[in-house]
């Protein structure tokens, strides 16, 4: 009897199994497992015996930089590396409704004429995106759009109309013939992301995916398709607030974490220019808690307010809540202010937030969070025009962070005048910055200075 060759797929991490069961073993996802058609074999794997491709040198092969198709905005641009890469394909999740078809169609209106483009469309109807297209007062909109949501005529239209940059929105509604399982599922996504992977990388075309994030946070199927891309962009927003992050997860042609920042408006989104301000409330008066710190998204240097509370528990274990820093970081920096400088927090709640809904991932936040802490405890307010940024180490040292310069030139630009940083940090001579730069080596001596 011929053995059945179907596998099960986890429709949530991708990983396929032999047999059916409740939960992936691979994920831990429950009821994820899909049955679906075992992969087509090629061939039978044995060797031609014809002749052998040639090897190439590395120093033979010609390495001309790419032209970048400029996106039309120069937030985008910034995230993307500089632009788009002919032949490239990106990836852009978000939540539904945070605003990527609209801003792809701003960049295909802006490439439009300097460039062939096609906006392939699985979701809306065509008389949705033209109604949106004029809502947005694009500089013009003689567009070509397709509604379709078949892989094969997709690729057809593709190879017919030879197109510099084609968006497909969303690659979740694509699906092929060739594979039965509905469209979305993990063998479809993946099927569909490789042919048009391999339409790009052939005809040179910059293909632009729009991936829906389930709940969890991962586009659907996302590491199925986050490294077959060269590209993986994030939609970041805060619930309430009209700003949106795009964030680079992935960049073959470009800085990782590099962030665009826009605003969604009437006229749909637009640029920030000046991000730094976005990140800090303004207080009438210098308030306890508050640090504004300098830190680093991608190659950017942005101005951003921590703020720390202290107050005293109840009964029970204090407190030790965090929004946009880590919460295992604190409880370090609260024990290496306990052994190297004497301060008792032990007893008292701490909450910690970064204004603006961003989220700090690197350790320059340490001595600002510290700071922001011993101020709230204290009730003394930090002067207005003091930025802070440095690591803390576990022996109570402090140590220097990578772009010291360009985090210090960005919070002269934005207007403060001093400025307590790691010893290492400090800039060179010949870098004239307006600004007092106050260097310190030590926990204990920068509490000093800080308080
Ligand atoms: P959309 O681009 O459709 O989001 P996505 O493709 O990520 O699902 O954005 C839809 C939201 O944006 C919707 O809530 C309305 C809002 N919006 C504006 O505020 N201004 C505009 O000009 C447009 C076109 C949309
Ligand atoms: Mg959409």
């Amino acid at each position: 009897m011929n053995p059945s060759r179907n596998t099960y797929v986890c429709q949530s991490c991708g990983a396929s199994a032999a047999k059916w069961a409740g939960q992936c073993p691979d994920c831990g996802a429950w009821n994820s497992l899909v049955e679906s058609a075992a992969p087509r074999r090629r061939g039978h794997g044995t060797r031609a015996g014809g002749a052998a491709p040639a090897v190439a040198r590395l120093d033979a092969v010609p390495a001309e930089e790419v032209a970048r198709i400029t996106s039309g905005s120069a937030e985008m641009d910034r995230v993307l590396g500089g632009g788009l890469v002919p032949g490239a394909v990106v990836l852009i999740g978000g939540d539904p409704g945070v605003g990527k078809s609209t801003l792809l169609l701003q960049v295909l209106a802006a490439v439009e004429g300097r460039g062939k483009t096609l906006y392939v469309t699985g979701e809306e109807s065509l008389s949705q995106v033209a109604l949106r297209a004029r809502r947005l007062n694009l500089p013009r909109l003689d567009l070509p759009v397709l509604a379709e949501t078949r892989l094969e005529a997709v690729l057809d239209v593709l190879e017919a109309s030879r197109p510099g940059l084609a968006v497909v929105d969303s690659v979740q509604t694509l699906y092929s013939e060739a594979l039965e399982s509905a469209p979305g599922s993990v063998s479809q996504l993946r099927e569909c992301a490789a042919q048009l992977v391999r339409q790009a990388k052939r005809s040179g075309v910059t293909v632009v995916l729009v991936g829906h994030v389930t709940k969890e946070g991962a586009i659907a199927g996302p590491r199925v398709l986050e490294h077959m891309v060269d590209t993986v962009l994030y939609f970041e927003h805060d619930g309430s607030s009209r700003f949106r992050l795009v964030r680079a997860a992935k960049n073959r042609f470009g800085a990782v974490n590099e962030v665009g920042v826009f605003a969604m408006t009437d006229g749909g989104l637009k640029e920030v220019g000046n991000p730094s301000a976005l990140f800090m409330s303004r207080h009438a008066e210098p308030v306890p808690g508050s640090v504004i710190t300098v830190t680093r998204q991608g190659t950017r240097p942005l101005l951003v307010e921590v703020q720390v509370l202290v107050d005293g528990a109840g009964p029970g274990p204090p407190r030790r809540l965090t929004l946009g820093l880590e919460s295992n970081r604190l409880s370090m920096l609260l024990a290496v202010a306990h052994r190297h400088a004497g301060i008792a927090l032990a007893d008292q709640d701490v909450y910690a937030n970064v204004v603006g809904g961003l989220r700090i991932n690197e350790t320059a936040a340490d001595l600002p969070l510290l700071l922001a802490a011993l101020s709230s405890f204290r009730g003394r307010p930090l002067p207005a025009d003091l930025v802070v940024f440095g690591e803390i180490g576990l022996a109570g040292e402090i140590r220097p962070v990578a772009g010291g310069e360009e985090r210090l030139a960005e919070a002269a630009k934005q207007g403060f005048a001093r400025a307590l940083v790691p010893q290492a940090n400090q800039p060179r001579r010949t870098l004239k910055l307006d600004l007092e730069v106050m260097p310190v080596t030590r926990l204990a001596q920068a509490l000093d200075i800080g308080s």
